[in-house]
């Protein structure tokens, strides 16, 4: 019987595995459920959780960076919400050692979600709070597609007594993949993708390159555009504006994302969405777990309430309460709402449960 399926599309309830990890991570996972509740009683969804264990809790509790059999668990659930993971009691130069982010890239790689999309958006409210001129960041719509399971992080590496080495390696399908999610992605956008790679040096980008260019043929009415990776991160401060999808490998795309999300006035600001061969994506703020204020409730929960925004429109076509989050995230910046990341001096700051409490009052107000 083909029932099923049907069924499942007019129920609108959608399991969601959270993996809180550590640091901020409870405090902003708990803001996001928050706003997520009030989203699904406005617009008539519901969500039932899951929790697993990730990053430095999961080794101190278990002895291992993930909890057996979680990549199955978060396969069987709609889309998985993740805080942030690591700490200075987990780091180690030990090879021997479990790290917190080695649960981390298990996840990406475990639930193959090659492409990482991190879209960087000014908000009008936050254009004074960047350390960048205002006239160089307002209207800033830019998204960066991100490699997530190649590369430098995957590639071979050893350390032997005294070297040590990483590789980068592509196949030219793990870049076709990739690029070619950026080109569809383009298509609904300003038609323009940047390849970001170091073709001047590196053979792995020189392939990239090759693979963008035959990509791009498939694509008349999307422009192709190569940038090396260190005129990149220039460009990005330059002239931000010029930029509509930036395709890139997966330690460049780690760099210049951080970097990008201070056009915003805070890496608190930006969510990301993770996705795969079409199974289930994950979605998780790019900022860490910020172990100096973790415990405060002082964390900005924007980047996490925004990534669940993404999960509501990319996994589940909730894509009107989607806008109605993003909406309401803007609304309370306007409104004067702040967090201490983004609060100018002087300015009074809000703690996250009532920076949640702001986003959830325009939420129900609009
Ligand atoms: C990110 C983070 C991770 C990465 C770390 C925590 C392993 O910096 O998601 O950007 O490097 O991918
Ligand atoms: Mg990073």
């Amino acid at each position: 019987m083909s029932a099923a399926p049907a069924a499942r599309l007019g129920d609108r309830s959608y399991t969601v595995m959270l993996l809180p990890g550590d640091g901020v991570g409870p405090e902003i996972v708990a803001a996001a459920q928050t706003v997520l509740a009030a989203a699904g009683e406005r617009f008539g969804f519901s969500l039932v959780y899951e929790e697993g264990l990730l990053g430095g809790r999961a080794i101190d509790e278990l002895g291992a960076p993930m909890e057996h059999g979680l990549i199955e668990r978060c396969q069987a659930c709609d889309a998985v919400l993740l805080g942030a993971v690591g700490g200075p009691q987990w780091d180690t130069t030990d090879p021997l050692r479990p790290r917190p982010e080695q649960g981390l890239l298990g996840m990406r790689k475990g639930l193959e979600l090659y492409a990482n999309l991190r879209p960087v958006k000014s908000f009008a409210a936050l254009t004074h709070n960047s350390t960048l001129r205002p006239e160089v960041i307002a209207g800033v719509d830019l998204v960066i597609v991100r490699e997530l399971t190649g590369g430098l992080y995957f590639g071979a590496r050893e350390r032997t007594a005294d070297a040590a080495y990483d590789t980068m390696i592509y196949t030219e399908s793990e870049v076709e993949r990739l690029v070619d999610y950026a080109f569809r992605l383009a298509q609904g956008r300003r038609g323009l993708v940047h390849s970001v790679d170091k073709a001047n040096v590196l053979e792995s980008s020189r392939l990239w390159r090759a693979v963008a260019v035959r990509v791009a043929e498939r694509y008349t009415d999307v422009e192709l555009r190569h940038m090396y990776v260190d005129n990149a991160a220039m460009q990005l401060l330059r002239d931000p504006r010029q930029f509509d999808v930036v395709a890139t490998e997966n330690m460049f795309g780690d760099i210049l994302s951080d970097e990008a999300g201070m056009l915003t006035g805070s890496i608190g600001m930006l969510p990301s969405a993770s996705v795969g061969a079409g199974g289930v994506s994950l979605y998780e703020p790019i900022h860490g777990s910020a172990p100096d204020i973790a415990g405060h409730g002082i964390a900005n929960p924007c980047a996490t309430v925004l990534s669940a925004a993404m999960m509501l429109d990319l996994s589940f076509g909730e894509a009107e309460a989607a806008h109605a989050v993003e909406a309401a995230v803007e609304t309370a910046l306007q409104d004067g709402a702040r967090t201490a990341d983004i609060a100018a001096a002087g300015e009074p700051a809000l703690g996250t449960e009532e920076m949640t409490a702001r986003i959830v009052a325009a939420l129900e107000a609009e």
